[in-house]
């Protein structure tokens, strides 16, 4: 007989006010001592296997399409229109996005970029090089990944700051005052959708080497994307796209600012950017975690989860599992590696975006380490609240090597 969850003597986890060392610290303690821990909202799983089980597992879906729900937020037509993303959609509907979208995503497209992601940085960088300090997040991280979205989708690059402002504007989602957002959530929501549905109309007469283009052109036993999809497919790429990588770019570096030996080895063999990438989204991951709920009853290693039961899956614990990983706790980026880290999730959500994140901080993180010699901190790095669901520097002040 499988034991009910609520009855199990379970540790308690609260990650939410912690410092960065002491919230790894709150994590290895519940991980060592069970393989489940009581939260304030439900359950959380920290072990490596758990959280991948959990996340392959399809009788669990995304919780994403609760956040509003959990905020307050009763309005009916919002609320149908969010539960459209693909990154709250489930079964066949899921399934049929991701298999007419695969083909725009590969590590190909990704690297078709590649010149772009170089000229964008490297020109950022250009702007402080001579100064020897910069604001990391404000110089270089945050103005970063938008005019790769806008080449990824082919929008021309001086509309940047238009995305730059929807994106703002759409992020709102995960802040706290919700129900005062939601009217400047949906106005930015629209307006990208109608600027998109016009670009669609544009590529349909005139295709081009770009995302639109590609999404147009996918056709799979004659199924194919519609405008609207395409347009919620466009969002949740620049959704899930900017905030993500500029806050691992920004985690990441602050991390080399502790290990100015590895930022130095970086530089003189550009060749580990891949490796120097995997081990600091292991290490320090911009998603420390995500959650499902249980859409039935669902027994797992003999405990039954009622329908609705919310299970958090923590990435930063699974990505400091002793058991996947050698010696979690050192960072090494020689590390070698035969468990991939966590922090682009896994199962049918596993971030779509992956080789494109991955391509920008292999570009990113070396070209920063050449120019950026003797990289150290010029005043502390002031870190978003731990309850962002997207995390890392809010500042992160450096100062190095000029010449
Ligand atoms: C370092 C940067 C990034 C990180 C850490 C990251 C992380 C993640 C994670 C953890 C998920 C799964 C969420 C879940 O299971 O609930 C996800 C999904 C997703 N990501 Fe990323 N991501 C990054 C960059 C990107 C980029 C650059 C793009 C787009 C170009 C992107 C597009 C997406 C999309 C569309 C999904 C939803 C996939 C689905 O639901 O099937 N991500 N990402």
């Amino acid at each position: 007989m499988p034991q009910l969850v609520t009855e199990l003597e379970l540790p308690f986890l609260n990650t939410v006010g912690m410092e960065r060392q002491d919230a790894i610290d709150a994590i290895d303690a519940a991980r060592t001592r069970h393989w489940l821990a009581r939260t304030e909202v439900g359950y959380s799983v920290t072990r490596l296997a758990d959280v991948t089980a959990i996340l392959r597992d399809k009788r669990f879906h995304s919780a994403l399409s609760m956040l509003p729900r959990m905020a307050g937020i009763e309005d009916s037509g919002y609320m149908a229109r969010r539960r459209r993303s693909i990154l709250s959609m489930e079964g066949e509907e899921h399934a049929r996005l991701r298999r007419l979208v695969a083909p725009a995503f590969t590590p190909a497209s990704a690297n078709r970029l590649r010149p772009t992601m170089r000229a964008v940085v490297g020109e950022l960088v250009d702007r402080v090089a001579d100064r020897g300090e910069c604001e990391l997040v404000a110089d270089v991280c945050e103005p970063y990944p938008i005019p790769i979205i806008c080449e990824l989708l082919g929008a021309p690059p001086q509309d940047w700051k238009l995305f730059s402002a929807w994106a703002t504007d759409i992020f709102r989602i995960f802040n706290a005052n919700l129900v005062d957002d939601l009217p400047l959530i949906e106005k930015a929501a629209g307006e990208l959708s109608a600027y998109v549905s016009d670009m669609i109309a544009e590529r349909r007469q005139d295709p081009r080497q770009d995302l639109l283009s590609d999404l147009i052109a996918v056709e799979e036993e004659g199924d194919r994307l519609s405008t609207d999809e395409m347009a919620m497919l466009a969002e949740a790429v620049l959704m899930a796209g900017t905030d993500t990588t500029r806050n691992q770019l920004a985690c990441s570096v602050a991390l080399f600012s502790e290990h100015p030996d590895q930022w130095a080895m970086l530089a003189e063999q550009p060749e580990l950017a891949q490796r120097a990438v995997e081990e600091s989204m292991r290490y320090l991951g911009a998603v420390r975690g995500t959650a499902r709920f249980a859409s039935e009853d669902i027994v797992y290693r003999d405990v039954l989860f009622p329908a609705g039961t919310l299970v958090s899956t923590s990435l930063a614990g699974a990505n400091r599992d002793a058991e996947a990983f050698e010696d979690p706790a050192a960072f090494d980026i020689t590390r070698e590696r035969d468990t991939a880290q966590m922090t682009f999730g896994a199962g049918i959500h596993f971030c779509m975006g992956a080789a494109l994140a991955r391509a920008e901080l292999q570009e990113a993180l070396p070209l920063l380490a050449r120019r950026m010699p003797g990289l150290a901190r010029n005043g502390p790095i002031e870190w978003k609240p731990s309850t962002f669901g997207i995390w890392g520097p809010a500042k992160l002040p450096l100062r190095f090597e000029t010449g």
